[in-house]
């Protein structure tokens, strides 16, 4: 590995993002040794005029709970602490970079008195609005120092735009200024285990192979459910809505690694390609596969306007056209306000040809990857009923992490994704040619509900979303097995 002097820069270090998710990360992979005081230092920057003690106190809650830590632990993340150091300056100027700049640069210098590198990491935990400007900045005042070697690295996240072209511009404003080895778009979802063991799944196991295809499975489910709403985010939520917010995203992208044929090998350029081959596979979205709802006390929230057309759940269904998949409908399903919260990829596979057990319909077989939570892969088939008489009953191979795994943290998707970034490692995100190929399949769809052609379906807070997303699914060849519910076991 690398070694030598790096730089974390947290722009928007005194938002939401930073405070729940940026410096969480950094913390956890300090404390297991991925962050080594002698060469990291951290920089918040953001336009507040505060101190670095400041900035410091108002992260510290959100690392430890200072009631029940021990004092070893309440100790370490003063440690940690104590390596972030807070620059204040707008983010459209270049006095507050330059600033930034001899801040970095003074700590390279002192740090590289042996021998060492410029590594500068720019995590953007900033609205979108503001990344075109902020990059000029970083290109103009702070890109690392080139006769230490080294590298500058930018870290964005979604949303990337809000259709196709917004998607492109932004993209094209970005690429001006920075190439694509330098440009890490996250998506949390690929931090997540379970999105991550996908490929192994699929490509080190024999079982699947001979059954991955439209000749054994009917369906394909990617869901998404929240069990709150959209508290507090009102106002951004508004603006984009739940396809953008989840599933031109997030479930899209689960929907490539169930989908693709295997890489050839697993450098991440091998990963991408395929990727966005199924992307450019999916067909157009057609109208009667489509069923949005909002639930109800959406628009009570004051930042939603009173008349809001905004879906807080979608489902939607794609169709890949290639030898593989022809036929087989992908269920991308996400919602708010849901009675249950979980994240789950279930693969539906056909009925057995010539049943002879006719007396009782057996279940389908299906192969679940919860992600969360109670992270866990089963297969739900049919067994024999224990007992004297030859009756058959839905059973489960069940391989829940917290069972078979006990003791064993795993790591927040973030914590991942950022040591990713400081390895060089894209392979976990999304390269630009993706991300176009994502919005042409949504940019149509969108543009209509946009317009008002589509009047989301209203639900009650609490329920199952919109009866009519339940229809969908069952038109789609989706059958549910009734009577049989899969309970993660309890430790
Ligand atoms: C974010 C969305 O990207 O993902 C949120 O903007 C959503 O609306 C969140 O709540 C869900 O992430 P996770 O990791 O909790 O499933």
């Amino acid at each position: 590995p690398e070694t030598g002097c790096l730089s974390i820069v947290v722009l928007g270090a005194s938002g939401d993002l930073a405070k729940k998710k940026t410096f969480p990360a950094l913390y956890n992979l300090y404390r297991q040794g991925f962050l080594q005081p002698d060469e990291v230092h951290i920089f918040g920057y953001a336009r507040s005029k505060i101190s670095d003690d400041e900035l410091r106190k108002r992260i510290r809650g959100y690392l430890l709970n200072d009631k029940n830590a021990s004092p070893e632990q309440s100790e370490d993340v003063s440690k940690f602490l104590q390596l972030i150091k807070y620059v204040n300056g707008s983010y459209d100027t270049e006095e507050g970079f330059q600033l930034l700049d001899k801040e970095i640069s003074e700590h390279e210098i002192s740090k590289n008195s042996q021998e060492g590198s410029s590594r500068r990491l720019f995590y953007f935990a900033l609205p979108p609005s503001v990344y075109p400007s902020v990059c000029r900045m970083i290109k103009k005042c702070c890109m690392n120092k080139s006769d230490l070697g080294g590298w500058t690295r930018i870290v964005v996240e979604k949303p990337f735009g809000k259709d196709l072209d917004s998607a492109e511009e932004l993209s094209a404003q970005i690429g001006e200024l920075f190439d694509e080895p330098q440009i890490y778009r996250i998506d949390h979802y690929l931090g997540k285990e379970l999105v991550q063991n996908m490929l192994v799944l699929r490509f080190a196991n024999r079982f699947f192979l001979p059954l991955w295809n439209r000749d054994n499975i009917a369906n394909v489910q990617i869901v998404f459910r929240e069990d709150f709403g959209t508290e507090g985010r009102g106002g951004y939520f508004d603006e984009y809505g739940i396809i953008r917010d989840i599933i031109q995203n997030h479930l899209l992208q689960v929907l490539c690694l169930v989908a693709m044929e295997k890489p050839v090998s697993l450098k991440p350029e091998h990963i991408r390609d395929e990727k966005v081959k199924v992307l450019q596979s999916v067909l157009p979205i057609k109208d009667e596969e489509v069923v949005l709802g909002q639930y109800e006390g959406y628009r009570d929230d004051p930042t939603v306007p009173d008349h809001s057309n905004t879906p807080t759940f979608a489902t939607v269904i794609l169709r890949i056209h290639n030898e593989r998949w022809e036929g087989v409908p992908f269920i991308l399903k996400a919602g708010k306000a849901l009675n249950s919260r979980k994240a789950e990829i279930r693969v539906q596979l056909k009925d057995v040809p010539g049943d002879i057990f006719r007396c009782k319909k057996q279940g389908r077989n299906e192969f679940v990857i919860r992600l969360q939570p109670s992270e866990a892969i089963y297969m739900k088939l049919t067994v024999k009923q224990p007992g004297l008489e030859m009756q058959t009953v839905q059973s489960e191979l069940d391989l829940s992490y917290g069972q078979r795994y006990q003791g064993v943290t795993i790591p927040e998707a973030y914590e991942r994704l950022i040591l990713d970034t400081i390895r060089g490692d894209q392979q976990h995100f999304v390269r630009r040619d993706e991300l176009k190929a994502a919005w042409e399949i949504f940019t149509p769809l969108l543009h209509r509900i946009d317009n008002g052609e589509y009047t989301p379906i209203p639900y009650q807070p609490g329920s199952r979303g919109p009866a009519e997303a339940d229809e969908l699914l069952s038109n789609a060849g989706y059958i549910q097995t009734h009577g049989y519910i899969w309970i993660p076991p309890s430790l």
